[in-house]
C-alpha cells in the first residue's frame, strides 16, 4: 500500500454487473483460492487478477490510441485536441501502471480480453470513440471489477480500479468539451492539462495543492501546456 493515499468512496451502481470473466455478482462462488482466509496472506485472488489483466489490456490500448488520435489531431490542425489526447494518454498509462503493479504476484503469460475501441476517422470520430471507451470504463468495467475486488477484499486492486474509475470521469467531460468544439469546424480552447502521476486524476486549469482522488501533492502533477 502506498503511503498518504485516501481511497474515495464511489457511488456504485448495484445491479448485478457482468465482469469481464463472465460472471455475475449474484453468482459469484468465494469457495476455493477465492475464499477470504485470514491465515493466508493477502494476495490478489483468481477472479481480480483476471479484472486487474483486463484492466491493464484495456489501459494500456487506451493510452496507444489516444497518441494515435492525438498524432491525427495534430494533422488536422487541433493542437489542443492533440495535447488533451497526449495527457489523457499519459493518465491511462498512470492506471496501467497501478494494476500492472498490483499483479506483482501473478507473474507469467496470459491471454487478455480487453475491451478496445477500433477506428482512425475525423477527429470528432475519435473524441466520441475516446467519449465510448471512457462511458463504458465508468458506467460498466470499473464499478463491476470494483464490486468483485471489494468482495473479495483486495484493498491494492480496490485502491487501483477506484483510482482510475474516478479519474475516466474527467476524461469524458474533457472529451466532450473538445468534441463540441470539433463539431463546429474548430480546436477546443483549453488552458493548461494537469494530470496526477499516482491516480491518473486530470484536470484543465491551475495545479491543485492537493490531488482530490488520492490526496497527494502538486509535486505530483504532470502538466501539458
Ligand atoms: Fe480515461
Ligand atoms: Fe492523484
Amino acid at each position: 500500500m502506498r503511503k498518504n493515499q485516501k481511497i474515495i468512496t464511489s457511488t456504485l451502481n448495484r445491479r448485478n454487473f457482468i465482469t469481464a470473466a463472465g460472471a455475475t455478482l449474484a453468482g459469484l462462488s468465494l469457495n476455493n483460492h477465492s475464499q477470504a482466509n485470514s491465515a493466508t496472506p493477502s494476495i490478489v485472488r483468481d477472479m481480480t487478477a483476471a479484472n486487474l489483466r483486463g484492466a491493464f489490456g484495456g489501459e494500456s490500448m487506451a493510452y496507444m490510441r489516444y497518441v494515435l488520435w492525438a498524432n491525427h489531431a495534430e494533422k488536422d490542425d487541433k493542437p489542443n485536441v492533440a495535447r488533451l489526447f497526449r495527457a489523457t494518454a499519459d493518465a491511462e498509462k498512470v492506471h496501467a501502471d497501478n494494476h500492472f503493479v498490483e499483479l506483482t504476484e501473478h507473474p507469467g503469460e496470459e491471454l487478455v480480453a480487453s475491451m478496445a475501441v477500433f477506428g482512425l476517422g475525423s477527429t470528432s470520430d475519435n473524441l466520441q470513440g475516446g467519449i465510448d471507451g471512457e462511458v463504458f470504463e465508468v458506467e460498466e468495467m470499473y464499478p463491476a471489477f470494483l464490486a468483485v475486488a471489494k468482495k473479495q477484499n483486495e484493498k491494492g486492486a480496490i485502491q487501483s480500479f477506484e483510482y482510475a474509475l474516478e479519474a475516466e470521469k474527467m476524461h469524458i467531460d474533457l472529451f466532450k468539451k473538445a468534441k463540441q468544439a470539433t463539431d463546429r469546424g474548430q480546436d477546443v480552447e483549453l488552458g493548461p492539462v494537469r494530470v496526477c502521476d499516482v491516480c491518473g486524476y486530470t484536470i484543465e486549469g491551475d495545479i491543485p495543492d492537493e490531488c482530490p482522488i488520492c490526496g497527494h501533492s502538486r509535486n505530483h502533477f504532470m502538466s501539458f501546456e
